[in-house]
């Protein structure tokens, strides 16, 4: 009944009287009441003027299932939601229902998490209100492989959602690294259970920082938050479902190649280090170059000074700029 009176209140052109929505309903004005006091709870700003009804201002940062449903205008994504306050991580959790026969597009999204994983064992931050946290679940059945690229995608989805949402055009700092004005604000964690020739399910975990009043002393050079680089109140619910949208959008034509190459121009664009001087660290190797964008496997393709093209997987390759992170 709270997802019906917001739905029936948001596309209201001014007030709603207590009696139209009990007869939609069909129950009693002390009902409709009692569901409107825990929408002003949730956090709606909703007016009840005598004799006229009751109206829906425009609500700030409101985020629960509630709102998060009435925005997501998916067709497959999200359509099985699994909405918590709390968890350990939004992967963690996508995990065990995944083994538990959950379906493809299960999405999980929670408030807070107290064990968000980063890449490289690293943690992930992700303390109540300051950030969205979300994963869901593919179970494709292509082979491993071309699995890789899906974090590019993502990172396409984010960019998307995040412009759609706030106005602000982030970068990519390749592989997967959301980052504005040169600060990383989004990480994008894929996790994969497979076979040797199948993959029984992939969750893509994205975290993307809103609000975060202090960032930890070592990533307080590097990192940001969306909320620093926009006025109005960055709406959550909305870029959950922007975000989610945007995937469906990207990952359709994904499909159509298992790689990158039909999205390899846009990434391209919106790629930070195009161009521009690179630092390559891995285990066995360490070189620079300059960054000449993807391929369309998603590799990153460097030019070193004696003319040399190499390609770069991700894994565990980390790429910076000459004199730092970007
Ligand atoms: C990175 O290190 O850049 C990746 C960070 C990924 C964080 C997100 S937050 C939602 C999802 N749940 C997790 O535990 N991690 C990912």
């Amino acid at each position: 009944m709270k997802a019906k009176i917001l739905k029936i209140l948001k596309e209201a052109d001014g007030y709603v009287s207590g009696q139209a929505l009990c007869e939609s309903l069909e129950v009693s004005r002390t009902a409709v009441w009692k569901v409107i006091r825990q929408l002003q709870e949730d956090g709606y700003d909703i007016e009840a003027v005598r004799n006229r009804g009751y109206r829906l201002a425009d609500s700030g940062d409101v985020y629960t299932r509630e709102e998060l449903e009435s925005q997501l205008h998916t067709e497959w994504l999200g359509k099985n939601l699994v909405f918590l306050d709390h968890v350990d991580s939004t992967n963690n959790r996508v995990k065990q229902l995944a083994d538990q026969g959950a379906p493809e597009g299960t999405m999980v999204v929670a408030v807070e998490q107290s064990a968000g994983k980063g890449r490289r064992g690293r943690s992930w931050v992700s303390l109540e209100g300051t950030g969205v946290w979300m994963s869901f679940l593919l179970r494709p059945d292509f082979m491993p492989e071309h699995a890789s690229a899906l974090t590019l995608v993502a990172a396409l989805s984010v960019i998307d959602g995040i412009c759609q949402t706030t106005g602000i055009e982030g970068k990519i700092k390749w592989p997967n690294d959301i980052v504005i004005e040169g600060k990383k604000v989004c990480g994008i964690l894929t996790e994969m259970s497979t076979e040797v020739e199948s993959i029984h399910y992939i969750v893509v975990g994205i975290g993307i920082n809103v609000e975060i009043k202090e960032f930890p002393e070592e990533i307080r050079q590097t990192a940001t938050c969306l909320a620093f680089h926009v006025d109005k109140p960055v709406r959550r619910a909305k870029l959950v479902a922007s975000v989610a949208e945007s995937w469906e959008k990207y990952y359709r034509k994904f499909l159509q190649t298992l790689d990158m190459t039909l999205l390899k121009e846009e990434y391209n664009r919106f790629l930070v280090n195009l161009d521009r001087g690179v630092k390559v660290l891995s285990s066995a190797d360490e070189y620079t170059g300059v960054s000449l964008g993807i391929n369309d496997q998603g590799e990153l393709l460097v030019k070193q000074e004696d003319g040399r093209i190499r390609t770069v997987m991700s894994g565990e390759v980390s790429v910076r700029g000459i004199y730092g992170y970007i």
